[in-house]
């Protein structure tokens, strides 16, 4: 077991200023041991975050996904095992299918407009707090039928951006949702409309509905998935755009190559740096001896810059090709909510090429994935 294994930590403010060099390590060093979080296996390479992500029989998510872990409950459809998370993907499928999402198109463009007016009221503009921060929870808001409002968005961001470092806030804010979604399920039983509370109150499974607290559980996670990860990418891809005139006129020029820039965004920022499985019986992985209850990090990150895989992989090209990066995952949990996330990324991105197509930084960014900071912006003068 190599010095970096042990002493590995995802979540150590170190790693997170500059992963690739880590990430160069650890793939190097192939999978090994951490001692943090009562000890994990580090998944690093492309090759062994598909193994791990498609034997479900021997890598399970139930047990949580998360290190450390964020609740004493599931995160549903994501932390259960077949054959019940079966029956969860297709209880939402339609909703999250490329047909559907498409519909939700104009909702969002007049979303990330209306967002747009606020943040470039001021200047240098704030594209972080006011924009990519906002868009992507005021998007699932109208999906799962609830009210945007400022004190929701202050427990998500305790939720998904306070939980190492605030954990009490963080159980408040849960407690606070979970609330919010036990009173309204009484109302949308009664009269339910078209949308996620509403499916999942009415999905039944084996002839009979969901309990409360699972349909909770369900509503919970499907507001929190796609927060912090979709804001991390816009921001992210509008920093590159920022720094990178020759790309940003290439996509004002001919806006169709905006899904490449997303995808090779995606794999390049990794937005969702890793997540856990527990060992169902005694294994091996690359040669190393994984016993029942051990904890294996995958991280994909680390994958999505694997040589084996990625030509140049430290290089943003967005004419890569193919791009098969596992910034979603893959396997059978993989991301319901892809077809969401591209949307709204790119949506996000092309409303910004209409109203300011050449711009640059007007301050230090520090692009990292666990602060909201500003991300400065000003039109271009020279
Ligand atoms: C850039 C944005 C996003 C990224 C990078 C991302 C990434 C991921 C990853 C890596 C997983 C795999 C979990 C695993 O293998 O255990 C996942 C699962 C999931 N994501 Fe996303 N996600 C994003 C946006 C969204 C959005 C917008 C939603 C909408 C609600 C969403 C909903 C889900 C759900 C429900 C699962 C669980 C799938 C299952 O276990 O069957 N995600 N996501």
């Amino acid at each position: 077991m190599s010095f970096k294994h042990r002493d590995f930590d995802h979540n150590s403010a170190d790693f997170r200023k500059d992963p690739a060099a880590v990430y160069r390590e650890l793939r190097a060093a192939g999978v090994g041991q951490s001692e943090h979080y009562g000890g994990f296996w580090v998944v690093p390479t492309y090759e062994t975050v598909q193994a791990v992500s498609h034997d479900i029989e021997t890598y399970s998510p139930a047990d949580g996904t998360m290190l450390p872990g964020v609740l004493d409950r599931p995160l549903l459809p994501m932390e259960s095992d077949p054959p019940l998370h079966s029956e969860y993907r297709r209880m939402l499928a339609k909703r999250f299918s490329p047909k559907t999402i498409r519909e939700w198109i104009p909702l969002i463009r007049e979303a990330a407009q209306a967002l747009l007016k606020d943040v470039l009221a001021n200047e240098p503009h704030d594209f972080s707090l006011g924009y990519a921060k906002l868009l992507p929870t005021a998007v699932i808001c109208q999906m799962l039928g609830i009210e945007f409002k400022a004190e929701l968005q202050e427990w998500v961001e305790d939720v998904v951006y306070r939980r190492i470092s605030d954990r009490d806030a963080t159980d408040r804010a849960i407690a606070k949702i979970h609330n919010l979604f036990r009173d309204l399920l009484p109302g949308r039983r009664a009269n339910p409309r078209d949308d996620l509370i509403s499916l999942v109150l009415q999905s039944e499974i084996d002839g009979k509905p969901l309990d409360d607290e699972t349909v909770i559980d369900f509503c919970f996670f499907l507001l929190i998935a796609g927060l912090d990860n979709t804001n991390f990418t816009i921001r992210a891809l509008l920093q590159q755009l920022a720094i990178d005139h020759t790309l940003r006129q290439r996509l004002v020029d001919d806006p169709s190559l905006i899904d490449a820039a997303v995808e090779e965004a995606l794999r390049y920022f990794s937005p969702v740096i890793a997540l856990g499985r527990t060992a169902r019986n005694d294994t091996s992985l690359s040669g190393c001896p994984v016993h029942q209850g051990d904890k294996a990090l995958m991280l994909f990150g680390c994958a999505n810059r694997d040589p084996a895989e990625f030509e140049e992989p430290d290089k943003f090209d967005i004419d890569r090709f193919p791009n098969r990066h596992v910034a979603f995952g893959v396997g059978p949990h993989r991301c319901l909510g892809s077809n969401l996330a591209r949307v709204e990324i790119a949506v996000a991105i092309e409303e910004v090429l209409k109203v300011l197509p050449d711009f640059e930084l007007a301050g230090e960014v520090d692009i990292r994935w666990d602060d909201l900071g500003p991300l400065l912006i000003k039109p271009r003068t020279g």
